[in-house]
């Protein structure tokens, strides 16, 4: 290998170096494709794994970056980061860790392929002119007052239109019970911070939403994990980890579970809220898509059951209408809100008024409800078209059968890790969410997400059909694609 590092260095490491000084010179810039790990390998006589820890080591400086199935790049700040700033900031180890945490996530942009992998509602569904014409006449209606600090509380309008919606599932809830946020993640972060201290723990579902796991790292809490039988948090695991004097709440999604796409019946919920009534210890019950169900019956929301003032809830626009807008909302009992309140205006003063005032009359003219009947019909063809090209395309996997929302999960046989089935995936033509991203630790999954958010019927017969070639094409060649090399950064 030529290179300038000391021949004692790891091999891995002197090709990252030799990498790296390329970069810092401009021989390679933003944007230029690095071989991949098998070519690089077989020029310089070298072991696959050592090129791929090359390129992970540099993957985790920034300097560049795989996409699935595209292959890996320099990316576009690389060459200033190669060279070394003139001063640098410590970073707080905490957000390092985030970083790796979000390394360690599959790269999808560019990459042409069916778009099972998205949990972002399809746009060509947004109702944009309705919105558009709602947005100017509230801007018309109330002027200035909209675009001044509306307060940590939120647009007193639209809290009286979410609490009214909320009740007809059974809660209790007014307009002063709630607060306004900025999408159900900014309550998922409040009602953490409402609860538990850096050091802590927090009792999730294992597999659960990988964005909360990565905001109990920013927060420097440690998660525990409950693990999911038959679609259900384990109740006997739960009950010893809240025994535990450092968990302090448990983090849940009753109704179409993500990354399962199942929802807990009547029964388990009584049990959950009796044994957290028992510990005395706090749900936060994420109800994000809880509009989106398109068939079965309804079941209770934990907030309804309720009767101890243990339930946080959180409530979501983004999947039942439009991300963009960011406007979701949490609600508790008792002197538990002037407590979020208090958190809510020492985070950001409160969210966009204007926003929040058109919602809210998007929602009382009747515009919210005929999106959701219009919504709800496109996704039960689109859950059942996937459904049904599982059972013709996959029929050796295992699969859940949602009756709402946007994800079903797949299980593949053959402890094939999902990781590295991915770029072969999205080379025949599909993407999806390989199940370890919802892991804790990060450990390998069988499973995989599927989602009809972004995807129509067409896209989602045809990725279906793509992720069946790619299994065969896996299973025949044994192949497990080198960590770190095009999925992995
Ligand atoms: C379980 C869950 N909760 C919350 C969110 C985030 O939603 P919001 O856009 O309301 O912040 C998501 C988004 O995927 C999610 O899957």
């Amino acid at each position: 290998v030529a290179t300038s590092s000391p021949q004692s260095e790891p091999l891995y490491r002197q090709i990252a170096a030799r990498l790296r000084e390329d970069i810092a010179a401009g021989r390679r810039v933003g944007g230029d494709r690095l071989p991949t790990i098998r070519a690089l390998a077989s020029e310089l006589g070298v072991n696959r794994d050592t090129v791929a820890l090359a390129y992970e080591a540099l993957a985790t400086e920034g300097l560049i970056e795989s996409t699935v199935g595209r292959g890996t790049f320099v990316r576009s700040a690389a060459a200033a980061e190669a060279g070394g700033p003139a001063l640098d900031p410590t970073i707080a180890p905490t957000v390092q860790r985030l970083q790796d945490f979000e390394r360690a996530r599959p790269r999808y942009a560019g990459v042409d392929a069916a778009p099972l992998h998205a949990l972002v509602p399809d746009p060509s569904l947004y109702p944009v002119d309705e919105f558009r014409r709602t947005l100017n006449r509230v801007l018309a209606d109330e002027g200035a007052e909209l675009l001044r600090y509306g307060g940590p509380q939120g647009h007193a309008g639209l809290r009286e239109t979410l609490a009214a919606h909320l009740r007809e599932t059974g809660a209790q809830v007014t307009a002063d019970t709630i607060a306004l946020t900025q999408g159900a993640t900014e309550g998922i972060a409040l009602a953490l911070r409402l609860f538990a201290e850096p050091g802590d723990a927090v009792a999730v579902e294992e597999p659960t939403y990988h964005n909360v796991l990565g905001t109990l790292i920013a927060l420097r809490l440690q998660p525990v994990a409950i693990p999911m039988r038959d679609g259900a948090p384990d109740l006997g695991v739960l009950e010893r980890a809240l025994d535990r004097p450092d968990v302090k709440l448990f983090y849940t999604m009753p109704t179409f579970h993500n990354p399962l796409g199942t929802s807990t019946p009547l029964e388990h919920r009584r049990e959950l809220l009796a044994l957290a009534a028992r510990a005395g210890k706090p749900i936060v019950e994420d109800a994000y898509e809880m509009d989106l169900r398109y068939a079965g019956k309804p079941v209770p929301p934990l907030a309804a059951l309720d009767r101890t003032g243990l339930v946080v809830q959180l409530f979501s626009f983004s999947k039942s209408l439009f991300p963009g807008a960011r406007v979701g909302s949490i609600h508790a009992r008792g002197r538990l809100v002037d407590a979020l309140l208090a958190l809510k205006q020492a985070t950001d003063l409160g969210g966009a008024l204007a926003f929040q005032a058109a919602l809210a009359r998007f929602v009382a003219d009747g515009g919210y409800d005929r999106h959701l009947t219009r919504l709800r019909k496109v996704l039960l063809g689109r859950r059942d078209a996937l459904l049904d090209a599982l059972a013709r395309e996959l029929p050796q996997a295992r699969w859940t059968e949602p009756q709402g929302g946007h994800q079903i999960w797949v299980e593949l046989p053959g402890g094939v890790d999902t990781r590295d089935l991915l770029p072969e995936a999205a080379r025949a033509g599909v993407l999806f969410a390989p199940g370890s991203q919802f892991h804790h630790d990060g450990r390998p999954s069988s499973g995989l997400r599927l989602s009809i958010a972004a995807a129509d019927e067409a896209s989602i017969r045809r990725g279906v059909a793509a992720l069946a070639r790619a299994v065969r094409e896996h299973g025949a060649s044994g192949r497990r694609a080198p960590r770190g090399a095009s999925v992995h950064v």
